[in-house]
């Protein structure tokens, strides 16, 4: 097997052709928010009801989209290295569903799920599709006004960060996939990668600003690079 171990970050360029928007590419979320107004835990306690609204229109748009090639091709490759032995860590700054839904088992939402809510008074999370707004307490603890979605705001730590940085480490390839390397702690996974070894793949529509931290790049369409590389890894795995 060519690579045991592999380790894959994902960003928001593996879901937009099912619809989704990225954040940085022309006309993306952040060209229409400000983000320190709707992504920030100030911008929470200046208005958190706005806040609240800009997560319940995202989570709204998730309901009528699938899953793409990509998605459905990261799944089978990991199936196909499960079934050999090996492993595949998908780690997501994606807070849609659709890796899970395109058949991946092992999916970990460094930045959160947009599905669920957590109580920001007594941490209690649960799945959660519906608006939330101040008026709905929580099932928890009983306090109102707290709920907010599970997703993680500038100036908080991005979730399962130890389990993250264990499966880089034993990992023995790192693929990044739709992410244009902005955000910290995601874009330095690279750095650590390189630092421990392992050979480096982006894959992206364009070459991203860190692309000369790659070992190699395939670019174009997720929904038609992600297949074609994974085709060719099970096709080498044997
Ligand atoms: P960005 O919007 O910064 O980058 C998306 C990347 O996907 C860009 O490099 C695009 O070139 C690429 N892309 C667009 N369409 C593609 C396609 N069809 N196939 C392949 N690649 C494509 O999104 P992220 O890097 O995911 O965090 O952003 C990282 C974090 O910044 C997000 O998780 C979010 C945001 O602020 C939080 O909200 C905490």
């Amino acid at each position: 097997m060519l690579a045991k171990n592999i380790f894959i970050l994902t960003g928001a360029g593996v879901s937009a052709e099912s619809g989704l928007s990225t954040f940085r590419d022309k006309g993306g979320i952040w060209s229409q928010y400000r983000l320190e107004e709707v992504a920030s835990i100030q911008g929470y306690e200046r208005n958190p009801s706005f806040v609240l609204d800009f997560y319940n229109m995202r989570r709204n748009t998730h309901g009528g989209i699938e899953p793409n090639a990509a998605h459905v091709a990261l799944a089978q490759l990991e199936e196909a290295w499960s079934a050999r032995g090996g492993s595949v860590t998908l780690c997501t700054q994606n807070v849609d569903n659709l890796h899970e839904r395109g058949g991946s088992k092992r999916v970990l939402h460094m930045h959160g799920e947009i599905a669920k809510a957590r109580c920001h008074d007594c941490g209690a999370l649960a799945p959660y599709d519906g608006d939330l707004s101040v008026n709905l307490g929580c099932a928890a603890c009983g306090r109102t006004g707290g709920m907010r979605p599970h997703v993680v705001w500038f100036g908080e730590t991005p979730l399962l960060m130890d389990e993250i940085y264990e499966a880089l480490s034993a990992a023995d390839l790192f693929v990044s996939i739709g992410t244009s390397g902005n955000v910290y702690p995601a874009a330095g996974f690279v750095a650590a990668a390189r630092a421990a070894g392992m050979p480096t793949m982006e894959i992206n529509l364009e070459a991203s600003e860190n692309a000369h931290l790659f070992d190699m790049g395939r670019y174009g369409k997720a929904s038609e690079q992600v297949p074609a590389w994974v085709t060719e890894m099970v096709a080498l795995a044997d």
